[in-house]
C-alpha cells in the first residue's frame, strides 16, 4: 500500500483524519507500527498484539500527565493554570499506577459492578422512553443533544447524587477537561477558561460535600465521603477530582459512542435492517459498533525505563500513545476488519481497554447503548440522516460527532 496523498500520519487533528482516521491507522499498522509522531512528540502504536503487550508492560506507566508541562513553552499565566488543571489527571485512577490506582478503584468498583448496574435497567429504559416520546411526536431528533447526551449524563449525575441545579456548572467543567486533553499548544486565554470552569465546579462540589456530610444520601458521593476500606478514606480534594472525572468519563464517551454507533448503522443499511429483523442481536451489535468506530481512540502511557517494542527503542520518559481503535481494525486479530458485522463473535476489541485499567463503567456503557439503540429501532420503522454532512469533533482521542439530526418514521 502506498501512502495516499491526503494521508496525514502525524497531524491527527487534520479534518480528513478526524472524518476518517482508519486509512491513516491502516497505513501505520502496515508500514510503521511503532511510529514516532513529531507533532505530539510521542510514539503511536497501531498493532493489536503490540498494544495488548504494552497495556501489560511493567515499564509503561499511566502516570503520563506530568509530561504535559514540558511539551510546549508556557507563559507564566498558562503555567499557573496548568498547575491547577493537572491534579485532575494526576490524582484520578486512570492516571495512576498501582498501588494508588487499586486503592481508588477498590472504593468505586462495587458501584459499577455488573450486578449493581443491572438494577439501573428500568431507570435507563424509562429515561430513553421519555426522551424519545418528545422526538417521536416531532418525527425528528437531534440525536446528540436530545438523547445521546442527556441519557448517560442524567444517569451518572443521579448515581453520584448531583442535583439538577448543579448540572450546568459540572457540565462546563467536564467539557473543559475534554478540551484540555487534546491541546497541543494553548492559545491565549484557553487555559484560563478551563481553570475558571474547574474552579466553579470545585466550589459547587465542596458545598455539596458539606451538605452530604451533614445529611448522607443513598448516592456515590455520600459513599465516597464515608468510604473507609482499610483506612483508605478519600480526602475532600480527591473526592472533588473523582466526581469531576467520573462525570466526564461517565457521559462523554457513551454520548459519543451512541452517535458513532448510529452513524455506522445508518451508513450500513443492511446491518441496520438485520438488527431490526433480529433485536436479539443487540448485544453483539453493540460490541461490534464499539470495535468498528470506538469513542476512545487512543490511550496514553509513558516509559519508566528504556524499553523495546517490536524492535524499536523507546526511551525512558517518552510518551507512547496506544491506538486502540487502530488495533480494533487489525486483520491479524479480526477477520475482514474493515467490514461492519453486527453478529461478529471473533477477536476481543480493545474499546474498553485491557488489564488493570479496563473501563470501570463498561457494564453501564453497554447497558445504556443497548437500551438506547434497541429502543430507537423498536419504536421506529425508518430512520434517515437529515443531512449527509457529518461533522466530527476536533478531538482525536475522544471521537464523536457534533450533531446528528435524524428523521424518524
Ligand atoms: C462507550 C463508553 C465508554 C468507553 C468507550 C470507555 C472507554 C474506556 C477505556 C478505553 C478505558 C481504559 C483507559 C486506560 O487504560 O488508560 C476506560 C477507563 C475508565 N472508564 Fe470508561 N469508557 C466508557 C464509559 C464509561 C462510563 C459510563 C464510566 C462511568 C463511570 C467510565 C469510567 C471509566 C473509569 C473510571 C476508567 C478508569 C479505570 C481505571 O483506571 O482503572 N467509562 N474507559
Amino acid at each position: 500500500m502506498t501512502q495516499p496523498a491526503h494521508l496525514e500520519l502525524d497531524n491527527l487533528m487534520h479534518p480528513d483524519v478526524l472524518a476518517n482516521p482508519y486509512p491513516t491507522y491502516r497505513y501505520l499498522r502496515e508500514h510503521d507500527p511503532v511510529h514516532w509522531n513529531p507533532v505530539f512528540r510521542s510514539w503511536f502504536l497501531s498493532r493489536y498484539d503490540d498494544i495488548v503487550a504494552a497495556l501489560q508492560h511493567p515499564h509503561l506507566s499511566s502516570v503520563t500527565w506530568k509530561l504535559r508541562e514540558s511539551r510546549y513553552p508556557l507563559s507564566a499565566d498558562d503555567l499557573a493554570a496548568t498547575k491547577q488543571i493537572l491534579p485532575y489527571f494526576v490524582s484520578f485512577m486512570q492516571g495512576l499506577d498501582d498501588p494508588e490506582h487499586a486503592r481508588q478503584r477498590g472504593l468505586m468498583n462495587k458501584a459499577f459492578s455488573a450486578r449493581t448496574v443491572e438494577r439501573l435497567r428500568p431507570r435507563v429504559q424509562q429515561l430513553v422512553d421519555e426522551l424519545l416520546d418528545r422526538a417521536l411526536s416531532a418525527r425528528r431528533i437531534e440525536l446528540m443533544q436530545d438523547l445521546a447526551f442527556p441519557l448517560p449524563w442524567t444517569i451518572i449525575c443521579e448515581l453520584l447524587g448531583i442535583p439538577e441545579e448543579g448540572h450546568p456548572i459540572i457540565k462546563a467543567s467536564s467539557d473543559a477537561l475534554a478540551r484540555y486533553i487534546v491541546i497541543v499548544a494553548p492559545v491565549a486565554g484557553q487555559l484560563a477558561q478551563i481553570t475558571e470552569a474547574l474552579q466553579q465546579a470545585h466550589d459547587y462540589l465542596a458545598h455539596l460535600i458539606a451538605v452530604r456530610r451533614a445529611d448522607p444520601q443513598d448516592d456515590l458521593l455520600s459513599a465516597m465521603i464515608s468510604a473507609e476500606e482499610n483506612g483508605a478514606m478519600l480526602s475532600e480534594t480527591e473526592i472533588i477530582v473523582a466526581c469531576t472525572m467520573l462525570l466526564l468519563a461517565g457521559h462523554e464517551t457513551t454520548t459519543n459512542m451512541i452517535g458513532n454507533g448510529m452513524v455506522a448503522l445508518l451508513c450500513h443499511p443492511e446491518q441496520l435492517a438485520r438488527l431490526r429483523a433480529d433485536p436479539q442481536l443487540i448485544t453483539s451489535a453493540v460490541e461490534e459498533l464499539l470495535r468498528y468506530d470506538g469513542s476512545v481512540q487512543v490511550l496514553p502511557r509513558v516509559a519508566t525505563e528504556d524499553i523495546t517494542i517490536n524492535g524499536t527503542l523507546i526511551r525512558q520518559g517518552q510518551q507512547v500513545n496506544l491506538g486502540v481503535s487502530a488495533a480494533n481494525r487489525d486483520p491479524a486479530q479480526f477477520a475482514d476488519p474493515e467490514r461492519l458485522d453486527i453478529g461478529r463473535q471473533d477477536g476481543r476489541p480493545l474499546s474498553f481497554g485491557y488489564g488493570m485499567h479496563y473501563c470501570l463503567g463498561a457494564a453501564l456503557a453497554r447497558l445504556e447503548m443497548q437500551i438506547t439503540i434497541g429502543t430507537l429501532l423498536r419504536r421506529t420503522s425508518r430512520i434517515t440522516l437529515a443531512s449527509d454532512n457529518i461533522q466530527w469533533r476536533p478531538n482525536f482521542v475522544l471521537r464523536g460527532v457534533t450533531v446528528l439530526p435524524l428523521l424518524l418514521e
